[in-house]
């Protein structure tokens, strides 16, 4: 199947964009984003020794952000260059040689480079293409979906996916800390070292009509934690008490969103966050989120220290792959 990548789309959209990616008034970015603010979502210095303050820093902006940024996070400056490096040298390469590693339209899988077929349910299009890959653990890696070009992309992917277990380690310490259980708890919830890191390139091409589409349209994460890092063209969006703001970048910060299954295994303490990305009239956003998952055969449902009677659980008990398939063909959970 011949499928128009949003790249070439945007080679002879010069000037207007094709009507499928046009939002209704209810979505344009222009019309519903609070203008004159941007949202400071709290910055978290992940090499403070107090560790209760970090704790309780984490615990708030979970509970009342399901974001925030963190920084001194231990991941070289130099490691996430060359990680966005490769990936824009990528998506740069010619359409034939990207080619190559599209997902198979009939596969069960998500990984490969793509464009989201199917229309969403109001019928539009997102103006942004992909490459989804595993990086973690090795035995779940498909290196055919590793681009071969540049040479070092495998490389600099690898020591991307090296340096990030420190940071997620730490985080799902602070998250289980300030919940009251053990440090290891919430981890082990997740599947403990089974967790499946899966990295997604996002490739928003320059928009000429920018104000009316959208990147990505308003979701929370599926994942447990997404850990993502952006090129320095702004364009992430947080939903904070029903209004859309602009969150601000920090330089070398990597930004952190809770997704839904943390929100079940804390049983609705922690929220997974409401967010969308805008596309710039002028200059291509690339982003690079990594999706924290637990495997997909493991069950997940509200910690069983955290529920009693005074505290029934909120959430279904399921296998992470039967959430992921609900909430893809949005029939209920
Ligand atoms: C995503 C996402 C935001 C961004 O891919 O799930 O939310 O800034 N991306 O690219
Ligand atoms: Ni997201």
């Amino acid at each position: 199947m011949e499928v128009e990548r949003v790249q070439e789309i945007a080679n002879f959209s010069k000037e207007t964009i094709p009507e499928e990616f046009i939002r209704t008034t209810y979505e344009q970015p222009a019309l519903t984003t609070v203008q004159g603010t941007v949202l400071e979502v709290p910055v978290i210095d992940l090499s403070d020794p107090d560790e209760e303050k970090v704790v309780r820093t984490i615990v708030d902006a979970s509970s009342n952000w399901g974001m925030f940024q963190v920084v001194n996070h231990g991941i070289p400056h130099e490691t996430v260059r060359k990680l966005k490096e490769v990936g824009k040298a990528f998506f740069e390469l010619p359409p034939q040689e990207k080619e190559a590693y599209a997902k198979s339209p009939g596969s069960q899988s998500i990984e490969g480079y793509g464009t989201k077929l199917q229309r969403e349910v109001e019928g539009k299009k997102a103006w942004v293409d992909h490459l989804f890959h595993k990086i973690w653990p090795p035995s779940e890696i498909n290196y055919q979906f590793w681009p071969k070009n540049p040479p070092s992309y495998r490389k600099n992917n690898e020591e991307y996916a090296k340096h990030m277990h420190g940071v997620v380690d730490k985080l799902f310490r602070c998250l289980s800390l300030g919940l009251g259980l053990e440090g290891n708890e919430m981890k082990e919830a997740m599947g403990g070292d089974n967790m499946v890191y899966l990295l997604k390139i996002n490739y928003y091409p320059q928009c000429p009509q920018a104000d009316l589409a959208l990147g990505v349209p308003a979701h929370t994460d599926m994942s447990a934690i997404t850990i993502l890092v952006p090129n320095d063209v702004q364009g992430l969006q947080a939903c904070k008490d029903d209004h859309w703001y602009d969150v601000e970048y920090i330089p070398n910060a990597l930004i952190v969103h809770i997704g839904d299954q943390i929100e079940i295994v804390s049983n609705g303490k922690y929220k997974s966050v409401l967010h969308r990305a805008k596309v710039n009239k002028e200059k291509t956003r690339i982003s690079w989120p990594v999706f924290v998952e637990p495997p997909s055969d493991l069950e997940v449902g509200p910690h069983p220290k955290l529920v009693n009677e005074a505290n029934p659980p909120k959430f279904k008990s399921k296998k992470y792959s039967q959430y992921c398939f609900c909430k893809l063909n949005k029939t209920p959970q």
